[in-house]
Order: structure tokens, then sequence, then C-alpha cells
């Protein structure tokens, strides 16, 4: 095992706007209740970025909380990658503009579009990164504003999402055991109509877009729901072998926070009790790319994930894509 870690987590941030908006300020926006929000997905509230801040400077923010927490400065970073399906721009990257916002002069940086799996995949790039002894130390940070891309009058997908950041600082690990111990990346582009924003992009001119209404998140739930369950349950198996680790030894499962039922049904499928996975969407409703990061750093600065444990990470996504990483924190 010893030999096959490259990388380990120096520190974690995360940056949530202020503004909520709870199930009941949506039940005055469309025709849906608390109840079945609650029942169906376990989400009681979400935040909301204000009409002024960027991508980028909640991205900043909770990348300044991790170097912090890492006791490293901007300088001392020598990548960037950012895991965003909410840009502030088509480019430049979130990344180039967060290497500006806190002064990381010596970075390179990068955006990478893997939807709600963008952490897993951004972290899965940082370890190969330090393993290839290409950079030291690397910031990744899942950052979206999904409310600028939310169809205010769709109710079955409006009441699902919400805005955060959060980040993780990489770097080589320090040869006690500690680590990224394996990483696990998966994508199907034959499902690609699941889950998908049609305009923004180069297929359909603005004009076509605006009018198609199609600037916007589109989702068969149901479909998506099942691929979620299949897919996240085989990342979690397969990272559990792939890692030479068993059920029993992890510590905490940190399941993308989209849908309370596919967190209980991924639990399942890797034998889990309910103490072991964390759980925090009914705070933040889904917020894709960040979700993972924001509870990273909420499970080590709640005391869940102490120096040694074992934590298993587990996503799944628009593309679709999917994946899961172990480390030993
Ligand atoms: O993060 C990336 C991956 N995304 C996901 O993993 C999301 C996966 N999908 C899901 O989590 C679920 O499919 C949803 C939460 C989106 C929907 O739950 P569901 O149990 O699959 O509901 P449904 O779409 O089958 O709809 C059931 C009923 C329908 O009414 P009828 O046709 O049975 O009369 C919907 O019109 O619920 C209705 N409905 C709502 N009712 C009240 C849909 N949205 C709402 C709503 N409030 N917001």
């Amino acid at each position: 095992m010893q030999n096959r870690i490259h990388s380990m987590l120096l520190g974690t941030g995360a940056a949530v706007p202020q503004k909520k908006l709870t199930n009941q300020d949506l039940e005055k926006i469309v025709d849906t209740n608390d109840q079945w929000i609650v029942e169906r997905t376990g989400i009681k509230e979400r935040h909301i970025i204000d009409g002024k801040t960027t991508n980028s400077d909640l991205a900043a923010e909770a990348a300044l909380i991790a170097l912090e927490d890492a006791n490293l400065k901007p300088e001392d970073i020598d990548r960037i990658i950012v895991a965003t399906v909410t840009g502030d721009f088509n480019f430049p990257s979130v990344a180039c503009l967060v290497q500006d916002k806190i002064g990381a002069v010596n970075a390179a940086g990068f955006d990478v579009q893997a939807a709600c799996s963008g952490f897993i995949f951004g972290l899965s790039i940082a370890d190969g990164l330090i393993c290839s002894g290409t950079a030291k130390n690397i910031l990744v940070i899942g950052s979206e504003v999904l409310s600028k891309i939310t169809d205010w009058k769709d109710r079955s997908t409006c009441v699902l999402f919400g805005d955060a950041a959060g980040a993780a600082v990489v770097g080589p690990a320090n040869g006690d055991g500690r680590g990224i111990l394996a990483t696990f990346l998966k994508t199907d582009g034959r499902l690609a109509d699941l889950l998908n924003m049609p305009g923004g992009g180069t297929k359909y001119p603005p004009e076509v877009s605006v009018k198609e209404n199609l600037n916007n998140i589109k989702m068969q739930g149901p479909e998506v729901f099942k691929a979620a369950v299949t897919a996240m349950g085989d990342a979690a198996k397969h990272i559990l072998s792939e890692a030479d680790i068993t059920s029993e030894e992890v510590d905490l499962l940190i399941p993308h926070q989209a849908n309370k039922r596919i967190i209980d049904a991924t639990a399942r499928r890797v034998k889990l009790p309910s103490e072991k996975v964390y759980i925090n969407l009914q705070n933040y409703g889904n917020t894709s790319a960040a979700s993972i990061p924001v509870a990273l750093n909420e499970a080590r600065r709640e005391g869940l994930l102490r120096a040694g444990d074992v934590c298993v990470l587990v996503a799944f996504g628009g593309g679709l894509t999917w994946g899961s990483a172990a480390i030993r924190i």
C-alpha cells in the first residue's frame, strides 16, 4: 500500500453565500411543498448567491481558507484546478480568475468539467501531477453558482440546487501512511441527454438559447436517480477493492449530496451504517462539484475525520460522470 501513496490532503476550506432559500420560500415560487421536498430528497434549505458575487469570488474565499488550514501561502501553490459547470465566463477559466484574486503568482490554473463528479476528477488529476513530480502543492476547488442556471419555473429541478464552493490543498505525502490511497473515474457519454444545459455553448447561438429556454438545467430525474444509485454503489465498492480496504476500515463515507435516498442506497451497497455517512444536503441542497469539498471541510472541522482516519468520497453527475476516492486523512 505504502508505495502507492504519493499525495495527501494538507488543508480544506469552504465558502457559502449568506442568503438562504427554504422549502417554505419555494412554496411561494412554484407548486411544491416542504413535505414533498424533504421526503423525496432530504433537502430543507439551500444558499443562493447575491447579484454581485461571482463563482470565482466564492472559489477564492474557499481557497484562502484551505491555504490557511494548510499553513501555506498563495505563492506556494503551483497548480489550481477548479471543477465547475457554472464559471464566470466561457473563458477565461475560473482557475485563472482565482489565481488573480488570491495572488497565486507561481501557479498555472485550469478548469475541469465533470459536473457533480468534478471535485473527484480534480483530485485524481492533482494526485497524478504530484505522483509524477510535475507539481508540488495543488489547490483543488469545486465551486458552483447553480442558482444562475436554474429554471425557477420548473418545480422538478428548482427545489434541488444551491450555491457553494469547497477547496482542498493537496501536497506530497510525508511517508507516514496518510494520503490518497486510490481514485476511480468513469464516464458514459451515451447518457449525456439525461442531465445537461443545452444552451450557453457553441451548438445553439445565444438568440436560440434564450428563445427556446435552453440556458438552464434540464434533468430526467427518475432516470438520473436510477443511474446514480447503480453508479455510486459500484464506484464505492470499486474504490474499497482498489485501495485494498474493507468497509469496516472506512471511518466516513462522504457522498455527493444530491438526494438522501441515493446516499442511503450507496451506503447499503458497501454495508456502511448511517453514523459513518456524512450528510449535509438538508442545509445546502445539491451544490454539484462543491458538494463533496464542502462536506469534507465540514466533517474535518466537526472532528469527524482525524489524522489516520479512512475517508471514502463518491460522486455522480451529468455527462454522465462518476467516481470515487479513498483517502487516509
Ligand atoms: O447531482 C447530479 C445527479 N442528480 C441526481 O442525482 C438527482 C436524481 N433524481 C432525483 O433525485 C429524483 O428523481 C428527484 C428528486 C429529482 C425527483 O424525485 P422522484 O421521486 O424521482 O419524483 P418524480 O420525478 O418521479 O415525480 C413524482 C411526482 C410527479 O407527479 P405525478 O406525475 O406522480 O403526479 C411530479 O410531477 O412528483 C411531482 N413533482 C413534485 N411535486 C411537488 C416533481 N417535482 C415536484 C416538486 N414538488 N418540487
